[in-house]
């Protein structure tokens, strides 16, 4: 049944069809890339945080004036005006969470925050994502965990304990009593060296993949066209080079078997040429000669002998 389809109808099928595999695969790379960006956004984000934890913890805390929240307290006199200062300090654990507020509170697209099952302070409780990721990190080797949440791209790292956080993450009753004293206190303690601690927490404000692709399509036209353009290219060349040659041979071809009469040009054409179409336009245009000439001299010899056997009756004719 197909083979009797025009192969014309055919070329323009299979060119439709591969358009589907083809624009399934565009689709599945571009969707690929989006998400190792949004990826890649969130490791810098954590490499940032932590650069700035390590950069606190390096210090040994930092020492503020304000007493918003705090773990140690001194009180200094300037040495200048001999006046009293109170200085307040943070571990990195609460500098890096006032800095993950600030950021929240600008317009950044990209937040963070450090957070654990088992946490000190209750700002830092884990939201249903977290939890996720804390237990897919607990006991894993996934170095990260990541998901699409409502619109939001969210990513987590883990963070482990090392020796010196058991100081205040340890056994309770040894923490420091600034950890003790801290204001609403949950927990945080009875961990060991090596426990997952809780992971560092950044989200994305990103717009759906649909939006970005739609986006990314409207201002790609110039691309677009160029893929277009390239099908074109194969469709011309297999169409006009193949295709509807052989279309002509064909039709010159049905005339000269039905003895009708048909032009085949074949001017342009060398005899040394490798062009396939055009080497069985030569091999059909002799055969359209010989085949004509066959034909003359068949038709001029049934005229002689017409003509004679005519001749023959009215001799005939003559002589009754
Ligand atoms: C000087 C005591 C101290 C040390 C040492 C310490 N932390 Fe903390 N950690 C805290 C306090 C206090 C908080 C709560 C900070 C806040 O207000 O968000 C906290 C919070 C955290 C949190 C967020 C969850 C929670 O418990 O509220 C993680 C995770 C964490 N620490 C991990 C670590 C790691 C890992 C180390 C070692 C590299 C470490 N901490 C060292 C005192 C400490």
């Amino acid at each position: 049944m197909l083979n009797n389809i025009s192969i014309r109808i055919r070329f323009i099928f299979v060119l439709l069809v591969m358009l589907v595999p083809n624009g399934a695969a565009y689709f599945s790379i571009f969707k690929d890339v989006y998400e190792e960006e949004l990826r890649n956004q969130a490791r810098i984000v954590v490499n940032n945080v932590e650069s700035f934890s390590a950069w606190v913890n390096n210090n040994g805390g930092v020492w503020v004036t304000n007493d918003r929240s705090y773990l140690g307290h001194k009180s200094l006199i300037d040495a200048d005006t001999q006046e009293p200062i109170e200085m307040y300090s943070k571990n990195p654990a609460l500098a890096t969470r006032e800095f993950s507020e600030q950021i929240a509170k600008s317009d950044s697209p990209a937040t963070f925050r450090m957070t654990s099952e088992n946490y000190m302070n209750p700002k830092n409780k884990p939201d249903a994502f977290e939890s996720e990721a804390i237990t897919a990190l607990d006991g894993n080797i996934n170095t990260e965990y990541y998901k699409m949440v409502d619109g939001n791209y969210r990513y987590a790292k883990p963070v482990f304990h090392k020796e010196g956080c058991l100081r205040c993450h340890g056994v309770r009753e040894d923490a420091p009593q600034a950890v003790l004293d801290f204001p609403n206190l949950h927990d945080g303690f009875n961990f060991k060296v090596g426990d997952l601690a809780g992971v560092i927490s950044v989200k994305l404000k990103t717009v759906s993949f649909t939006t970005r692709l739609t986006n990314v399509l409207l201002g790609s036209l110039l691309e677009i066209g160029l893929i277009a353009l390239s099908f074109i290219l194969v469709l011309w060349f297999v169409w006009g080079l193949i295709l509807k040659p052989i279309n002509k041979l064909s039709t010159v071809a049905d005339s000269v078997s039905k003895g009708l009469h048909s032009d085949l040009n074949t001017n342009n054409i060398k005899d040394s040429t490798n062009n396939e179409v055009y080497k069985l336009t030569l091999a059909l245009s002799r055969l359209k000669n010989s085949y004509e000439y066959t034909a003359d001299k068949y038709s001029k010899t049934k005229a002689i002998i017409e003509k004679a056997k005519r001749k023959k009756q009215e001799r005939k004719n003559k002589e009754g």
